[in-house]
């Protein structure tokens, strides 16, 4: 019998990306997102690109009722946890919507696995788990600290899951700590779709671009990195998906609880950044340098190797193909999902 996965989130950026390889690697999918920040389009494209079909539930992490319908009437065999609020700025305006959401949403997801005897869980966790790091690259014994409630709420979950997993042994968790993920689908079907004005750098790049925003502002230029822009680990995010896929397979041999970063352990600058995609794209990205982003740091990837290992997996994809697919991801579909 196939195996069937819950992806929580999974009409997301990332979530329609791995829903995808999981069906392309045999799984059956079963999807549950409220919608708040995707569209089902993403999940129609990925039943066109993959002639296969995702069961689709538009349901609420808040809502255990609703959570359970879904294990009641599928036989769900592991879960990939990704729904979630994300955006940092946000998270300090509104910071009981990212508590009730990504920590009391995962509890009542755990507190169900538990009821249908599910104990497989992958957790989508972040690299700003590691605060300001002492040094680069970041390994997983690094301390970490979290300076907004965003990222309170990935270290509150990765501490929840910690502590389940000590209760009983039965629990199979893997907590992924995503460093930058970027890029697209090579179809250009597929792609990060953000809503309102992007926090993020790549989607900016490609906005302004194609002409839907004016230019790009370089968030200071004063760091201690060689060009003085800010340097992160950019992960494409069909390695990162691959990723999953591994995960997933993975939880046979693994138990309790794996901590992993997923990153290529590559870091590249801002001004980098735009020159690739420039170079990808044709098209020139007007910026100017304004002063840093409060709370940014200077520079942070990882040391990928515990993954590699770990997952028999690794990031392949370079600046180049992340930058291309972002591209003709951005440049087919000007507007994200609408039409
Ligand atoms: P995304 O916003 O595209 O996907 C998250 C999905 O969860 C969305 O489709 C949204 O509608 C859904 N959702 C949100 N709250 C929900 C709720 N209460 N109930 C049901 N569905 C809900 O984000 P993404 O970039 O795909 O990120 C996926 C996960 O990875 C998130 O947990 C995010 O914090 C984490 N992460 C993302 C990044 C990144 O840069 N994209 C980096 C590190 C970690
Ligand atoms: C962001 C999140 C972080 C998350 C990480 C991984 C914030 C403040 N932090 O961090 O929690 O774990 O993504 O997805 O959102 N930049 C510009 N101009 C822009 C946008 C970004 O110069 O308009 C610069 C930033 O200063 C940084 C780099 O580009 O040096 C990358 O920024 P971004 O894509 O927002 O990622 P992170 O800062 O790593």
């Amino acid at each position: 019998m196939l195996q069937t996965i819950l992806v929580t989130g999974g009409s997301g950026y990332i979530g329609s990306h791995t829903t995808l390889l999981l069906l392309k690697a045999g799984f059956e999918v079963v999807v549950l997102d409220n919608l708040s920040n995707s569209s089902l389009e993403s999940l129609h494209r990925v039943e066109k690109i993959t002639g296969k079909k995702v069961k689709f539930y538009q349901a609420d992490l808040r809502n255990t009722q609703q959570i359970a319908d879904i294990f009641n009437e599928n036989n769900i065999s592991s879960v990939i946890h990704f729904a979630g609020l994300k955006a940092v700025g946000e998270s300090a305006e509104i910071p009981l919507d990212y508590y009730e959401q990504n920590i009391s949403g995962s509890i009542n997801l755990l507190k169900v696995m538990k009821e249908f005897n599910c104990s497989q869980i992958v957790f989508s966790s972040s690299a700003t788990v590691y605060g300001d790091p002492a040094s680069v690259p970041i390994n997983e014994s690094f301390p970490t600290s979290a300076t907004n409630p965003y990222g309170r709420t990935k270290l509150f979950v990765e501490e929840i899951m910690r502590d389940l997993a000590h209760s009983d042994p039965s629990w199979n968790i893997i907590l992924l700590r995503y460093f930058n993920p970027v890029g697209a689908h090579e179809s250009g079907l597929i792609g990060e779709d953000p809503q309102g004005i992007p926090n993020n750098l790549v989607p900016f790049i490609s906005q302004v671009a194609v002409g839907e925003r004016e230019k790009l502002r370089i968030f200071g230029d004063d760091y201690s990195t060689p060009d003085g822009t800010g340097v992160r680990d950019y992960i494409h995010v069909m390695d990162l998906a691959a990723a999953h896929v591994k995960a997933v397979t993975s939880h046979v041999k693994l138990s309790g609880i794996t901590t992993l970063n997923l990153g290529t352990g590559n870091g590249y600058s801002v001004l980098e950044m735009v020159k690739a995609f420039e170079k990808e794209s044709g098209k020139s990205v007007a910026y100017e340098i304004v002063a840093r982003r409060s709370g940014d740091i200077a520079e942070c990837w990882t040391d990928p190797s515990l993954a590699e290992k770990t997952l028999n997996w690794k990031a392949n994809r370079g600046l180049a193909e992340m930058m291309k697919d972002t591209w003709r991801w951005q440049n087919n579909n000007p507007k994200g999902y609408k039409i």
